[in-house]
């Protein structure tokens, strides 16, 4: 979704901002944008497309060599992809230059008001309408005009703020979206996201909601709306450098992919004791006496999460023998659910920052619930608004297409399962026997990445079909799902993903001469079912791509393909036969020629309902 960079300090601005913008690409975006002021002059610049088009269009341009200067990566959300919606926008009056993510909610109000004033509306956007209601109440003070705006506005928004009349002063705020101010030597780089900011510095502080600073060269002042001064907690930012750059692989979902087995044994390391035989939860230590007695669980995610979720369901279910359900947070929220006492509700993001997520866990916590969070990135709004919790530590994550996220969502509801269980009914001996398998987790998914050829040559096979269908069933019905995710994300094909039992209720129409199934057929409780259901489909024509478990070569029989995954317990079976399902996809989109971590339509980290 959107993004911001920010820059004063004594280096010439542009180089900063456009390195940092480049830095979100990943996030998703559609349009781009620069401010500079050089010396009291504002001069802005836009373009449709690529932070790259936007580069082009700033070679030559004169009036860029400021030190004070805003950009910013737009989603559209409010009026088309075009130069007049791209940010920042202006305001003419007092030369402000404003860029904006989230949304104004009562824009339409304001505007009428603004427009009732005078002011004139370039674009169709609710940013516009902010920039100039700053300037409408601009008298001389930029903090206070954003803090008088800020208080008419309903809504979500990160903001930066400059203005021709105070050319050593940025203005930030935030309510909603995530702003990070990264603190240099006589410099600050202000981003949406870290990725922007580590290589200037590391020391930088999140602004809380309603938080407004000014910014100068060489200090700052936090205060909220109504201008209270506000002491910020500077923190250590923990991301390598070069965990965002692409270190040799052609994509960052390649990366991400292969950075699976590192990524796992973060997520367990020091939390595993198998000489006690159970687990350590920091995070949830303090609240091991609600676990103990919670009767039911919700977990609540989107996309990608909600199938690491919907497994993690699984798992609650079969070894904490909980009830236990998971729901579209969109759907969640909005739907007057019944929280009864002693009710987990368990948010999974990797972002942290996913609006529907985020909604679903307020009203969660309005109805009383015990807050949970399943998160990757440190310090996000979510896990900031949970009451306990458990980080993925798998590293940030940039490919559009989430995986290694997915597999530590897993492997963290697993120890969050393993954790709850030993409190209830599992034993020492049965709880070191799983976390034996999830250790051996790692080695396992090296084994498949060492098949990625041959894992490539049957997606050449069958990457010229438009419908493909993923079943799988138990554990490995949310892989399906996450397949068939990941292959209509990144390369466009239609795929649907479902309970391989269900197919025969309806979608078995579908079948037709080589169209692929890919079926997750490893060794467990439902093989035989599986199975019958693969039957099903070859005797309808259709090509079968199994996952199935290494030494089963009877399968060979029955199906056109096999990519083979270790042998590992059921639960923890989805951490394996996810991967080839990730390089499928991975593969199909190089082989359509797509642009696999630009993805057309797709962000990053949703941050609108
Ligand atoms: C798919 C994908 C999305 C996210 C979803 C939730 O590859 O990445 O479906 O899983 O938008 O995002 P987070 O986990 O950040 O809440």
């Amino acid at each position: 979704m959107c993004g911001i960079v920010a820059y004063i300090g004594h280096r010439v601005a542009k180089p900063i901002l456009l390195e940092g913008l480049k830095r979100l690409e990943y996030r998703g975006y559609d349009s781009a944008g620069i401010a500079v002021l050089e010396g009291n002059k504002l001069n802005l610049c836009k373009a449709v497309g690529r932070v790259s088009m936007l580069e082009e269009k700033l070679e030559n341009k004169e009036g860029f060599d400021g030190s004070l200067g805003l950009c910013h990566t737009r989603w559209a959300t409010h009026g088309g992809v075009t130069d007049f919606n791209a940010h920042p926008h202006r305001d003419d009056r007092h030369g402000i230059a404003l860029v904006h993510n989230g949304i104004i909610e009562n824009y339409a109000a304001l505007k009428t008001y603004l427009q009732e004033k005078g002011h004139r509306f370039a674009s169709e956007t609710d940013t516009e309408v902010l920039a100039m209601l700053i300037s409408e109440l601009y008298e001389g003070d930029l903090e206070a005009a954003v803090q008088a705006a800020l208080r008419e506005v309903t809504g979500a928004y990160a903001i930066a703020v400059i203005c021709e009349k105070e050319p050593g002063t940025l203005v930030v705020a935030r309510k909603g979206s995530p702003l990070l101010v990264g603190i240099g030597n006589d410099e600050h780089v202000v981003a949406s996201d870290a990725a922007a900011i580590v290589a200037h510095t590391t020391q930088a502080f999140m602004l809380d909601d309603y938080n407004v600073v000014k910014i100068s060269k060489d200090g700052f002042r936090t205060s909220d709306i109504h201008n209270t001064p506000l002491t910020p907690k500077i923190t250590q930012l923990e991301i390598d450098l070069q965990e965002i750059e692409l270190g040799g692989y052609s994509h960052f979902m390649l990366k991400e992919i292969y950075e699976q087995p590192k990524a796992l044994r973060a997520c367990v390391s020091g939390r595993m004791d198998l000489r006690e035989g159970r687990v350590v939860l920091g995070g949830l230590t303090n609240f091991a006496k609600e676990l103990t007695k919670a009767r039911r669980v919700i977990l609540t995610a989107q996309g990608t999460a909600l199938h690491a979720a919907m497994i993690g369901r699984y798992m609650l279910e079969d070894l904490v023998k909980i009830p236990s359900t998971t729901e579209y947070a969109s759907e969640f929220r909005y739907r007057n659910p019944v929280i009864e006492e002693n009710t987990v509700v368990v948010a999974v993001s990797q972002s942290g920052e996913t609006a529907d997520t985020l909604a679903a866990l307020h009203e969660a916590k309005e109805r009383g619930a015990l807050a949970l969070g399943v998160i990757n990135v440190v310090g996000s709004t979510i896990a900031r608004e949970t009451d306990a919790g458990v980080y993925l530590r798998v590293g940030p994550e940039i490919g559009v297409a989430s995986t290694k996220a997915f597999t530590g969502q897993v492997a963290a509801l697993a120890l969050v399962t393993f954790f709850m269980a030993r409190k209830r009914l599992m034993s020492a001996d049965q709880c070191r026997e799983f976390m034996q398998e999830m250790e051996a987790i790692p080695g396992k998914i090296e084994r498949i990445l060492e098949l990625d050829s041959k894992i490539k040559s049957i997606t050449e096979k069958y990457v010229e079909r438009e419908n493909w269908l993923f079943l799988g069933r138990g554990y490995n019905y949310p892989t399906a799902l996450e397949g068939a995710l990941k292959l209509k994300e990144i390369s466009y094909i239609h795929a649907e993903g479902m309970p391989a039992a269900e197919m025969k209720h309806g979608p078995i129409a579908l079948i037709n001469e080589g169209m692929p199934a890919v079926f997750i057929a490893n060794r467990g409780r439902q093989y035989e079912k599986v199975m019958s259901n693969i039957q099903e489909v070859r005797s309808r024509g259709g090509h079968v791509i199994a996952v199935a478990t290494e030494g089963d070569n009877e399968i060979r029989k029955y199906v056109q393909d096999v990519m083979y995954i270790p042998d590992v317990c059921e639960p923890l079976s989805p951490l394996l036969a996810v991967v080839p399902l990730q390089l499928m996809a991975y593969h199909a989109a190089v082989l359509r020629g797509h642009d696999v971590d630009k993805p057309r339509n797709l962000a990053k980290s949703v941050t609108v309902e």
